[in-house]
């Protein structure tokens, strides 16, 4: 899928990660991808993390998933909103609407939440901490942005929600369905719906915050320290004060901790499984591990394999080969099984090639990954 009159070196020259940006209908047939009464229904799932943000002032209630069939029902003609994460690994065509935006790496992709909203409905003024593109899905919404915000930004008391105090948008715009807004990190934002049966996606991203990193990467790096691993002073020499910690100490303490941590290949591969690592279990496991000889079979038919929604694939080059990271498993890929490794990184279904039914390496990986959930053979229907 390509978005027309949209120019991806321009967009990330001009605006990723700077500015927002409104792009009107870019889409060849704007389509519709999910029925309101669908996205109702997911909401009611207990697996699907949902909420209901009702009202549309300082005094919004927020309730969470999953919800009773007749709470649709019950809302009345106010203005209220339903907000629903990760539908993509729903909904196929859901899924499919990332496809446009994968000039940014998979690795940035979080996943698309689809809100519905009636008249008047919305989540409030607030800051994400993520870039977004907005796609207007069904109905209208009017969309205000602007200024950044930042912790120092003053909020409004609520226990549920984030709300900006006194939001003052730069820019506004009304979006009609096929049109998509991109807001990045920490840009203020508002969005109201505009008449009832509002739809929009929210494709969103992450980046990781320093501390996230600090805290995973030092506890991955101390989970295999001994405990004679420690301060050693052989060398000690005789110090004038013995209530100081002197200059040298704080120098050898400081690069037992750096050094720890300076290890690039270490960190490299724990960043791969940490990223990798799903949001929601799609649940994909097999009741048994995959036999030999239906494996084989399913490879030497062509069977295309189809990848669990829910799963997260990325692979790194490595002098050698390529070393491929599924939900939270990584797995060295050296000569021949670096392709497969970047097939599999390439897109939600592949048709691996059958000559891999005659590899022991080839065979092992895909077993691995069928019995890990991450990948299944398609069934005919
Ligand atoms: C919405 O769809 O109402 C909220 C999306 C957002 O502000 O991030
Ligand atoms: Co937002």
């Amino acid at each position: 899928m390509h978005l027309a009159h949209f120019d991806i070196d321009h967009f990330l020259c001009h605006h990723w990660q700077k500015r927002p940006l409104l792009i009107r209908n870019p889409w060849a047939a704007w389509r519709n991808p999910l029925e309101p009464d669908e996205l109702a229904g997911l909401a009611c799932d207990d697996d699907v993390e949902a909420r209901l943000v009702i009202g549309d002032d300082a005094r919004r209630v927020m309730e969470s998933g999953p919800f009773g069939e007749s709470r649709f029902g019950e809302l009345g003609a106010g203005p209220w909103t339903l907000l629903v994460q990760a539908v993509d690994h729903q909904v196929p065509d859901v899924a499919a609407l990332m496809e446009p935006f994968r000039f940014v790496p998979d690795w940035r992709i979080d996943d698309v939440m689809v809100s519905y909203a009636s008249h008047g409905g919305g989540v409030g003024p607030h800051f994400d901490q993520y870039d977004v593109f907005l796609v207007q899905g069904l109905g209208q919404r009017r969309w205000r942005v602007g200024p950044v915000c930042d912790a120092q930004t003053p909020l409004l008391p609520h226990d549920d929600l984030r709300l900006i105090a006194d939001f003052e948008a730069s820019d506004e715009w009304v979006l009609n369905p096929g049109d998509i807004l991109y807001v990045p990190p920490c840009f203020a934002h508002d969005g109201v719906a505009v008449g009832d049966d509002c739809m929009t996606y929210s494709i969103g991203f992450r980046a990781p915050s320093r501390a996230e990193l600090v805290e995973g990467f030092c506890d991955h790096q101390t989970e295999h320290m001994v405990d004679e691993d420690r301060y050693a002073d052989p060398d000690l020499a005789r110090q004038a004060a013995p209530g100081e910690i002197t200059a040298v100490a704080i120098d050898r303490l400081h690069a037992l901790v750096t050094s720890a941590l300076a290890d690039r290949d270490a960190f490299a591969r724990w960043f791969g499984a940490h990223n990798s690592q799903p949001k929601y279990d799609g649940d994909w496991r097999p009741d048994a591990p995959i036999d030999a000889a239906t494996l084989r079979d399913s490879l030497a038919q062509a069977v295309p394999l189809a990848r669990n929604p829910a799963s997260r694939f990325a692979f790194m080059r490595l002098p050698d080969g390529n070393r491929l990271f599924v939900d939270g498993q990584d797995f060295d890929c050296a000569g021949a099984l670096a392709g497969l490794a970047e097939q599999l990184c390439a897109g939600s279904e592949l048709v691996v090639d059958p000559h891999w039914a005659g590899s022991a390496d080839g065979l092992a990986l895909i077993a691995a990954l069928i019995d890990q959930g991450s990948v299944a053979f398609v069934e005919d229907d």
